[in-house]
């Protein structure tokens, strides 16, 4: 088992890390995903939990939107924080989470059906969906200066609401677990709402402005 002080220690090193992501990757995102996935596992498999904290703490240090560098450098940079400070033995479950959890590469696992990468994978997708799914998407088309929708096709491709249907649909029925399957519904829900309203309010003629 792991000492409290490395856990610690690797909270410090995230948090100055994701300082500059935007507010949906935020310390916050981790902490919801690090919640979620100790659910996860505790309803479904009885993988070391602070193995699961670890691994859910570092699942966006190598995010290509904000590290603008090298994938594989940043892994390594994070397997000598974890050599250095006692946490050789997640050295592999936390690097091949880091790699595979992308919705990018989907379906790829890295040849293992692992426990720990079904059960992060999972969390961080439940906070894509939802109310939170919604506001972080928002937040960050706003951070990229993306247009919120247009209704001529080609200005919407790049849209938020856009968005909605290349990924946050598709994620409910990609959930790993069943537990994930269970907590997605009541959020997907919630999305299709969102996205009724949303249309209903845009092709409203109520006042017929357009
Ligand atoms: P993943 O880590 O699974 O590849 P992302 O990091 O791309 O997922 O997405 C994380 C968050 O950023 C999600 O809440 C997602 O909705 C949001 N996001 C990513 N790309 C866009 C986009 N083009 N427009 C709006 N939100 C986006
Ligand atoms: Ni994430």
């Amino acid at each position: 088992m792991i000492e409290i002080t490395s856990l610690d220690k690797a909270e410090k090193f995230v948090r100055e890390r994701v300082k500059g992501f935007d507010s949906g990757h935020d310390w916050w995102h981790i902490m919801r995903v690090r919640r979620l996935a100790r659910y996860i596992n505790e309803t479904e498999f009885s993988e070391d939990p602070y193995l699961v904290d670890t691994a859910a703490l570092f699942h966006d240090f190598a995010d290509s939107k904000f590290s603008g560098g090298n994938q594989e450098e940043t892994i390594e940079l994070v397997r000598q924080f974890l050599k250095e400070n006692g946490m050789d033995n997640f050295i592999n479950g936390v690097s091949n989470t880091m790699k595979y959890i992308s919705f990018s590469s989907r379906g790829k696992t890295g040849g293992m059906r692992d426990n720990l990468l079904l059960v992060v994978q999972d969390a961080d997708r439940l906070d894509a969906i939802g109310a939170i799914g919604i506001a972080r998407a928002f937040n960050y088309g706003g951070y990229r200066n993306n247009i919120i929708y247009s209704p001529v096709v080609d200005e919407n491709k790049n849209s938020t609401i856009n968005h909605f249907y290349e990924k946050l649909l598709l994620l409910s029925s990609m959930m790993n677990t069943e537990t994930g399957k269970r907590l997605a519904f009541e959020r997907h829900q919630f999305l299709e709402l969102f996205l009724k309203q949303f249309h209903n309010e845009w092709n409203s003629d109520t006042f017929n402005l357009f």
